[in-house]
């Protein structure tokens, strides 16, 4: 008996033919599987006309997908070890496919690794060009491996959505008009565009990028097979690029060693405009966006204390239950700093507590929010408001916690561990460093003691300065 798979990429219709097959008790043996469609007319309704003679086969949950995947390999032999596999599942063996040892199961896991690399390859490896004359419309020549058109032609669907492309290929065709995918028969390279004006700007790019430095001609060739290379414009220009790799690699030894080149740094944001009165500030910072962290935070963190408090604290950025409560270290470290001022005696509600950035930075790790410290970037374009606050306020003491903080106040130039727990001067006022509560809870269990007894000890001089009630 003779079974034909149209079109022979179909794993679909492998499936209906596979099943009819065993329903009517068609051993392996009995039957031949042939990619040819025109054999499809004569055999085709033989197998359907069969009399079902038991029910459908039971097979691994994954078969399907592995089938559907196999279906496009090339090897004239892949629906008749489907079919073995298929049989030998329903016929007492369900695990099968976890037998790794099995040559049939071997053999099929070797068919679906090529298609999916090949499936890979193709997306990486498609290049569009411009068809003259028309905006917006893109071919793409390529020649897979396998017969992997359908399976792939929905990913550049979803990629390039907006635009209307077809890519060919010797054995079918698609073409993507911006609503549906419309397949149809195979075409030769020449009806594709051979070039166009962004190749060249393309080009210019890729060569600029190629570090001789980073190649590695045996990773390349396996990543980017030289089958691939006629479709990639960048291609005409590798030979040249390799062989000047082992050069081009000798001169930047011998160079001079350069200073490392500086980050370019973002630009300042705007100046803030001065803004009279705490109570203005605060709204006014509630609706900041001088950098990108009020995005993903829920409010703007701002200072809060008595206004004519005489002591400002400066911590980092508000934490996950500071940004939730909108409150200034009401979280763990905040819970530390308020046993260190209760051992000293100080009042927590006479100081005016706020932080250098004002939003809180983080990265979302499943449920939960991980804080993150926040960059220069973000320090910088928060200090207009600290600045303010201070202006406001005018305080005799400015305690810094944490060397963000420190900077923020001091400069970048600040060190901490050696400037930490004695005055400094500011402007108007006297300062004070010390290190971070939250830095004090981070410390292992044996050293973290001693970090919240030199914490306290810092904070002590407040208390030797009769500057807190
Ligand atoms: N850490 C800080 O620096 N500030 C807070 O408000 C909370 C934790």
């Amino acid at each position: 008996m003779q079974a034909v798979v149209d079109p022979p990429w179909d794993g679909d219709a492998w499936r209906v033919l596979a099943r009819q097959a065993w329903c009517a008790g068609l051993a392996p043996e009995d039957l031949v599987w042939d990619g040819d469609p025109q054999a499809m007319l004569a055999a085709g309704p033989a197998l359907q006309a069969l009399p079902a003679t038991r029910p459908p086969p039971r097979v691994a949950a994954d078969f399907p997908a592995l089938a559907a995947a196999v279906a496009c390999h090339t090897d004239p032999q892949r629906f008749a070890l489907l079919y073995r596999l298929l049989w030998r599942m329903a016929s007492g063996q369900p695990r099968l496919l976890e037998r790794a040892s099995d040559p049939d199961v071997q053999r099929v896991r070797m068919l679906e690794q090529a298609v999916r690399r090949d499936s890979h390859k193709m997306k990486a490896f498609v290049r569009f060009r411009e068809v003259p004359g028309r905006d917006n419309h893109y071919i793409a020549w390529f020649e897979p491996a396998h017969r992997i058109l359908d399976r792939v032609a929905p990913f550049f669907a979803r990629r390039f959505a907006g635009m209307h492309w077809a890519i060919l290929t010797p054995y079918r065709s698609v073409a993507w008009d911006g609503e549906a995918l419309a397949f149809a028969a195979g075409a030769t390279r020449g009806d594709a565009p051979a070039d166009d004006a962004q190749e060249a700007l393309w080009r210019t790019y890729y060569a600029s990028i190629f570090n001789p430095a980073r190649l590695n001609p045996t990773m390349m060739r396996s990543e980017m097979p030289q089958k691939y290379w006629k479709h990639l414009p960048e291609a005409a220009l590798l030979p040249t690029l390799l062989r000047e790799a082992g050069p081009r690699v000798q001169a930047m030894a011998e160079r001079a060693p350069e200073p490392p080149r500086r980050r370019i740094p973002a630009p300042a944001p705007e100046p803030l405009q001065v803004i009279e009165g705490l109570d203005a500030l605060r709204d006014a910072a509630a609706a900041c966006r001088r950098c990108p962290l009020w995005e993903p935070a829920t409010r703007t963190v701002f200072g809060e204390g008595p206004h004519d408090a005489r002591v400002v604290v400066v911590g980092e950025q508000p934490g996950d239950e500071e940004d939730l409560s909108g409150r200034p270290f009401v979280g763990p470290a905040g819970r530390l700093l308020d046993r260190a001022l209760g051992e000293l005696g100080i009042d927590r509600s006479r100081l005016w507590l706020t932080n250098a950035v004002k939003h809180f930075r983080f990265e979302p790790r499943g449920k939960r929010r991980l804080h993150r410290n926040p960059d220069v970037a973000h320090v910088r374009a928060c200090r207009p408001w600290l600045q303010q606050e201070l202006a406001a306020l005018q305080p005799d003491i400015v305690v810094c916690l944490g060397a963000t903080a420190a900077q923020a106040v001091f400069g970048s130039g600040f060190r901490l561990m050696e400037a930490r727990g004695r005055w400094l001067p500011l402007e108007a006022a006297r300062g004070l460093a010390t290190v971070h509560p939250a830095w004090v809870l981070r410390q292992p269990d044996a050293a973290r003691e001693a970090a919240y007894a030199g914490f306290v000890d810092d904070l002590r001089l407040l208390v030797e300065a009769g500057a807190t009630p």
